[in-house]
């Protein structure tokens, strides 16, 4: 067997949530995909849910997010066999991997620049990938992408794997970061179109928002969102906050580092709620 389960996964109250695999993705860099693909995943998993993250970027920011500089020898190996945590196992039907447990509800697949080499027009990577993917779906609640900031095959793969769930695209108010989302949505409209697939954006995330006082900008900016993204805009929104940087920086969850009562755990607590409320829907 090419995957062996760690630990059963323990559904109890959200069994009807259960095997949904979420893609966090934009064509722009630094709008808080890392950020808010490892948020999401340690607040899911404070919630209760088995979360298994998978950095889907060379860059291994999530991973480095999760893991600091001392990264494992099972991630670090690159593809070498003994790199049973290193997600590029999951392109390749003759790889075994087992994600690296975190912390009681956590575990990561982790990335290095190895995963840059694949690329090309070669789509066999990207369905063993989605294999991949369903026998994580058996043994988590949830399954989180870290996508990198372009299209290519490591993007194409994390579409046609989330099928199950969704994908949550952050955007930071400014236009480059709505193209690049627009490019996203086009995209995914195109696949849904030619392969039937019924891919959905499960939310617009608006990150990085200034406030206190907010800009007039940034209202125009949080308008546009609802007037160019309609109802896959979130309501919630993460402000712009050292706290949260810093949290990352510090291999820290938010409310952990500013205290479950600061707005950012607030923040990133409600666009959770919001996110799981839309995917019940
Ligand atoms: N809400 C926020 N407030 C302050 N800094 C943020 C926030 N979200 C992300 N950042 C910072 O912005 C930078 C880019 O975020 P990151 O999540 O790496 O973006 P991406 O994965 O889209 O490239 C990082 O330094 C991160 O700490
Ligand atoms: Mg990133």
């Amino acid at each position: 067997m090419r995957y062996k389960i760690i630990n059963e996964a323990k559904f109890g109250e959200h069994e009807l949530m259960a095997g949904k695999v979420l893609a966090v993705a934009n064509e722009k860099g630094g709008v808080g995909k890392t950020t808010c693909s490892v948020q999401l995943a340690l607040e899911l998993a404070e919630l209760g849910f088995k979360v298994c993250l998978v950095d889907n970027d060379p860059s291994g920011d999530a991973t480095t997010a999760l893991c600091g500089n001392k990264v494992p020898t099972v991630i670090c190996q690159g593809n070498r066999p003994e790199a049973t945590a290193n997600t590029i196992k999951l392109y390749s039907k003759d790889s075994e991997f087992e994600p690296l447990e975190i912390s009681k509800n956590l575990s990561l697949l982790g990335a290095t620049d190895a995963l840059s080499l694949l690329k090309g027009a070669d789509m066999e990577p990207a369905y063993d990938f989605c294999d991949s993917l369903d026998m994580l779906r058996e043994a988590y609640d949830f399954v989180l992408i870290d996508c990198p900031p372009s299209f290519g095959l490591l993007f194409t793969a994390a579409m046609l794997g989330c099928i199950s769930g969704g994908v949550v695209v952050p955007v930071i108010p400014d236009d480059l970061s709505f193209k690049a989302a627009k490019k996203v949505k086009n995209r995914i409209d195109q696949m849904n179109d030619r392969m039937h697939l019924g891919l959905q954006i499960v939310g617009v995330l608006a990150n990085k928002v200034v406030n206190n006082p907010m800009p007039q900008s940034v209202k125009h900016y949080l308008s546009k969102l609802k007037e160019e993204f309609g109802d896959i805009a979130l309501d919630t929104h993460i402000n712009q906050t050292v706290k949260i940087s810093d949290a990352i920086a510090l291999q820290e969850k938010v409310s952990n580092y500013a205290k479950k009562s600061s707005k950012p755990a607030k923040q990133i607590t409600a666009v959770t709620k919001e996110i799981l409320t839309k995917l019940e829907s």
